[in-house]
């Protein structure tokens, strides 16, 4: 295949981290990113170069671009994390496959990406693009925490973020182990779809009785884990009504304050932890063929129809930066790039 010289991409503004304290998820990117021309990066020994055909669009895309994410910027880099696409160049045996992949340097906003030709994932070929475009980062992390549930032996458990992507293919796991899913939403009107997905119960943050809901919910299910993506007081306030050892996971950050933590005697009497959870170090951390075996685990919910992601919109890349602000506003499914 011939490759062209340049292509056309959504490229970081700025370098490095932003300063000042935790910001809201941006909508209007155009602060953060252009759509530029670029070269096509030629790929190195290890490296492959892919035709994206579909990006995905996560919050882990919001924060970096707005210099918030575990990761410092590198201006003139196209942004974007993951996506699928054709492997078209590369120190790989799997040219001309239709793989998922992360961005290695070169992201996946653009209309070619570089990879780790170690990491790409070949994909079967019953898997839909909006599926493969995100493979990686919510399906392998709601694997990952469902694993620290199921391993803890919780009958129960609860996360916040609940009509979130992620907070659907947790509710799925849950559903098929048998093991109670509870999520916690901001919003009433999720809670029929949530259940209907089968979680056992939704406790909505914003509503009236939730701290008696919420005591209810204890009472009964005893969930022992928080798989927790806002960090904020609701979180906080959750995770000290929970019984005795529970475990507080934090995730994400989508909470622009931190919560209080007032309770300081329950780590000494009564056990409880809080922790982390992060997919890139878990990825470093895990056996290489656990990896593989929940990719493949991964693909098969996905091709069974168990797992669905659930798009809103599609974007060219030249009109993402102008659609972006209204789009982003769309809620319960997820934008993707169409470069
Ligand atoms: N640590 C890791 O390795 C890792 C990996 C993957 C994902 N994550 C995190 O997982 C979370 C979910 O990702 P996703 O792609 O599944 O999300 P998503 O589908 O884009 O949905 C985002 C969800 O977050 C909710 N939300 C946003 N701000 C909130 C706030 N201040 N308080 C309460 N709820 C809020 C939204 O609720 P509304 O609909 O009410 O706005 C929405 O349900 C993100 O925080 C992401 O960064 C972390």
């Amino acid at each position: 295949m011939t490759l062209p010289d340049t292509m056309t991409a959504l490229v970081l503004r700025e370098d490095g981290y932003a300063s000042g304290s935790a910001g809201d998820m941006p909508t209007d990117l155009s602060e953060f990113v252009s759509l530029t021309t670029v070269p096509v990066p030629q790929p190195r020994e290890g490296q492959a170069l892919i035709k994206v055909s579909r990006a995905a669009v996560n919050p882990s895309d919001l924060m970096f671009v707005s210099g918030q994410y575990g990761q410092p910027r590198k201006a003139g880099m196209p942004a974007g994390f993951e996506g699928v696409g054709e492997v078209v160049a590369g120190d790989t045996p799997l040219l001309g496959q239709r793989v998922s992949f992360f961005g290695m340097g070169w992201g996946t906003w653009a209309e070619y990406a570089m990879a780790d030709a170690r990491m790409m994932i070949p994909l079967r070929p019953d898997l839909r693009d909006e599926d493969a475009a995100g493979l990686i980062v919510n399906p392998m992390t709601a694997m990952a925490m469902f694993d620290i549930v199921r391993a803890d032996g919780a009958g129960a458990f609860l996360f916040t973020a609940g009509g979130s992507q992620l907070g659907k293919f947790l509710i799925g796991l849950a559903k098929d182990a048998g093991i109670a899913a509870i999520p916690v939403v901001r919003r009433a009107e999720q809670a029929e779809a949530l259940k209907a997905l089968g979680a056992s119960e939704v406790l909505v943050s914003s509503a009236a009785d939730f701290a008696d809901r919420a005591k209810a919910v204890m009472a009964e299910h005893k969930p022992r884990i928080l798989l927790d993506a806002v960090a904020d007081q609701v979180a906080a306030d959750l995770f000290f009504a929970m019984p005795r050892g529970a475990r507080w996971v934090c995730y994400g950050r989508l909470a622009t304050t931190p919560p209080r933590l007032d309770q300081m005697g329950q780590f000494i009497f009564m056990g409880k932890r809080i922790e982390g959870f992060w997919l890139s170090s878990w990825l470093r951390e895990t056996p290489p063929e656990k990896v593989a075996a929940l990719v493949g685990e991964v693909q098969g919910r996905f091709a069974s129809g168990a797992w669905h992601t659930d798009v809103s919109e599609v974007l060219p890349l030249t009109e993402a930066l102008d659609r972006f602000p209204q789009v982003l506003a769309t809620k319960d499914a997820k934008v993707q790039i169409a470069p």
